[in-house]
């Protein structure tokens, strides 16, 4: 089951860009159970939402709205960002700690799909990656993101893309088959709620959309799940000085300056 709409910390409807987008956003506010305001050039201001989830076409992004509000959070994985990141190295330290290279198109299962980005730095390092995500808005930018990306003109964007699957609703839930998967990878990580903190502004509207959902409690019940489960290994993506989530001991840690992933490795993945 996906985690509803309902449950973020901001209010949110839906608008949309054009009027041929109006069965699209019909259909979503139906599905998601948000109220459905219409064009957004027709909206109102100030806006009674502190959010829209915006439909233009395929893609859709939310947008706070108000003053200042910081442009719109979309899964865009032909952008400028994602393709330096494909470039920085930074992807090296996950992909050592995935196992990547140790077997031919790695079956991996990202149980906190999120944006997909990390989702994506494994598909473009050769991976085939199921994604399962339960907040019901998050799934759907990313469905959109993903959509996008497979009917790109640009081949590299799109053949990654075909490698990933998504799944909407809870990972614990679903039921995998023996060996379906080499590796599950978790990233139940969040930035800070710290004013202070710099934390990226499309981040902290990704935080408020998924509202109060995650907990250290529940993450450490995703790994015992995931440790339970006929795969080579696990691995947990960390805040670089946060403790090991649960009881389990780590068999060795990827340390980059900001981030740790900790793997946990229940049989070879070679075998
Ligand atoms: C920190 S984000 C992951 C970011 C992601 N690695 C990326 O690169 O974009 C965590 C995500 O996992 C999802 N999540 C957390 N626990 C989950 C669970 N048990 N089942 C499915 N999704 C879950 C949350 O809704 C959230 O979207």
């Amino acid at each position: 089951m996906a985690t509803p709409a309902s449950q973020a910390d901001i209010t949110l409807a839906i608008a949309f860009d054009a009027p041929t987008d109006a069965t699209h956003a019909r259909d979503l506010a139906l599905n998601l159970g948000l109220p459905l305001l219409g064009l957004l050039a027709d909206q109102q201001q100030p806006c009674p939402y502190q959010a829209l989830l915006l439909v233009a076409g395929r893609q859709l992004a939310v947008q706070l709205t108000g003053k200042g509000a910081p442009g719109p959070l979309r899964v865009d994985f032909g952008s400028g960002a994602m393709r330096h990141r494909r470039k920085s190295g930074a992807n090296e330290l996950l992909g050592r700690a995935m196992g990547i290279g140790k077997k031919t198109q790695l079956r991996v299962l990202d149980g906190t799909a999120g944006l997909g980005r990390d989702a994506f730095v494994l598909a473009d390092l050769g991976a085939r990656v199921t994604l399962c995500e339960r907040s019901a808005v998050v799934a759907h930018l990313l469905r959109s993101g993903i959509e996008a990306a497979v009917g790109s003109d640009d081949d590299w964007l799109s053949s990654v893309a075909q490698r990933m699957e998504l799944r909407a609703g809870e990972t614990c839930e679903l039921s995998l088959l023996p060996g379906q998967f080499d590796v599950v990878y978790l990233d139940p990580m969040f930035p800070p709620r710290d004013k202070r903190a710099a934390v990226k502004k499309d981040m902290a509207v990704f935080q408020r959309l998924l509202g109060a959902s995650a907990s250290g409690a529940a993450a450490a019940e995703l790994l015992g799940w995931a440790l339970a489960q006929d795969v080579a290994r696990v691995v947990v993506k960390r805040p670089v000085r946060a403790p090991a989530l649960g009881e389990r001991p780590v068999s060795h840690c990827i340390r980059g300056k900001t981030v740790r992933y900790d793997v946990y490795v229940l049989r070879s993945l070679t075998a």
